[in-house]
C-alpha cells in the first residue's frame, strides 16, 4: 500500500528591513502537506484552507512542480502523485507561502524515496524553483537564517537569538505577487544608500545574535526596496511608525510585503491593534498574528 507522508512547514519573514534576498525568519504559522506516491500516472491535489478557492490545482502547481523536480533527481520515474495542502499561511501576503509549498513538497518526496538528499542539496533545490533563498532556507532550517549565493550555490547559517521576539504581523487584506513588488525595484542605487544598507544589516545581525536588542531601534531601516514598494502598499509608512510608536523595537515590509511586520519583546497585542487601526486610516482592512520564531523549519510529522 502507498505510503503517505506529513510535513509541517513554517511560514516566514524575509529582508527584515535591509536584508534584502538574504535573511530569513522562521514563524510559528504552519501549513501542512502531506504526499502519497502511487500507481504511474496518477495525480491529484486537494487545497483546504487559505487559497482552497484560487491555488490551481493542476500539474503547474508550485508544489506538484517541486515533487517531481526531486523524483528526477533521485532518479525515481512515474510514480503517480497525491498531495493533499493544509493551509494557514495567508497567500500572497510575504510569509512565504510558495517557499512553504516547495519546502514541504522537497521534504515529502526526499522522505518519501529514502531521505537520500541533505537540507544542503534540499536548499539548492528549493532555492532554484523560488528565485531567491531568503524564504525557503528559513522554511528548511528553522530561526533565522543569512543566506548568500556563492558560485551559484546558496549557503545559509541559521542562528536562534539569545533572547525572545515577537513579530507581530499586520495582514491586509489584499494581496501582492512577489514578481510585482520587484518590478518597481530599480535596477540601480546610489552608492550612500549601498552603505546605509549594508551599515543597517551588519548592525541587524550583529545585535540579533548578541542579543543586544537595545541596539536595533535603527538596524530595520532600509532604502534598497522599501522606498520603491511603499507605494504598493497604501498607509505603508503610517502602520511602521504606529507599531514603533506602540513600543515595537522595529518594524519593516514583511518579505515583497504587503504584511507589515513589527518586532518586539512584549506588548504584541497593543502594537497589532495599533498596525490595524493604522491600515484602517488609510482604507485598508486588516488584521493582525502575534507570532514567535519557529526553531525547527520543515519536518515530516506522520508516516501513517
Ligand atoms: N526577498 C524577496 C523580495 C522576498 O523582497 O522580493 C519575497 O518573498
Amino acid at each position: 500500500m502507498a505510503q503517505t507522508i506529513t510535513v509541517r512547514i513554517p511560514g516566514t519573514t524575509a529582508n527584515c528591513g535591509p536584508g534584502f534576498d538574504t535573511i530569513g525568519i522562521a514563524c510559528t504559522i504552519y501549513n501542512e502537506l502531506s504526499l502519497t506516491l502511487g500507481e504511474p500516472d496518477g495525480f491529484s491535489l486537494a487545497v483546504t484552507g487559505e487559497g482552497a478557492d484560487t491555488i490551481p490545482a493542476n500539474e503547474r502547481n508550485i508544489a506538484c512542480q517541486a515533487v517531481r523536480a526531486l523524483l528526477r533527481k533521485v532518479g525515481r520515474t512515474g510514480p503517480g502523485i497525491a498531495i493533499r495542502m493544509h493551509n494557514a499561511i495567508p497567500l500572497a501576503r510575504g510569509l512565504g507561502s510558495s517557499a512553504a509549498a516547495i519546502v514541504g513538497a522537497l521534504v515529502a518526496a526526499n522522505a518519501a524515496t529514502g531521505d537520500t538528499l541533505d537540507k544542503q542539496e534540499l536548499l539548492a533545490m528549493a532555492t532554484a524553483l523560488e528565485g531567491h533563498p531568503d524564504n525557503v532556507a528559513p522554511a528548511i532550517f528553522g530561526g533565522i537564517t543569512i543566506s548568500s549565493i556563492v558560485g551559484g550555490a546558496p549557503q545559509s547559517l541559521r542562528f536562534i537569538p539569545p533572547a525572545p521576539l515577537r513579530l507581530v504581523v499586520a495582514v491586509p487584506e489584499f494581496g501582492l505577487s512577489t514578481k510585482a513588488a520587484r518590478q518597481v525595484l530599480p535596477k540601480t542605487i546610489p552608492f550612500a544608500d549601498a552603505v546605509f544598507n549594508v551599515s543597517r544589516v551588519a548592525l541587524l545581525v550583529g545585535a540579533l545574535c548578541q542579543g543586544r536588542f537595545d541596539l536595533l531601534g535603527s538596524a530595520f531601516e532600509d532604502r534598497l526596496h522599501q522606498p520603491y514598494r511603499e507605494k504598493l502598499i497604501p498607509g505603508m509608512t503610517d502602520v511602521l511608525a504606529a507599531a514603533r510608536e506602540r513600543g515595537a523595537i522595529g518594524a519593516a515590509l514583511s518579505g515583497a510585503g504587503p504584511c507589515l511586520i513589527a518586532f518586539a519583546r512584549d506588548n504584541a497585542a497593543a502594537i497589532g491593534a495599533a498596525m490595524v487601526n493604522a491600515f484602517a486610516r488609510h482604507g485598508v482592512k486588516a488584521a493582525y498574528r502575534d507570532l514567535g520564531i519557529d526553531s525547527d523549519g520543515a519536518k515530516v510529522i506522520a508516516i501513517p
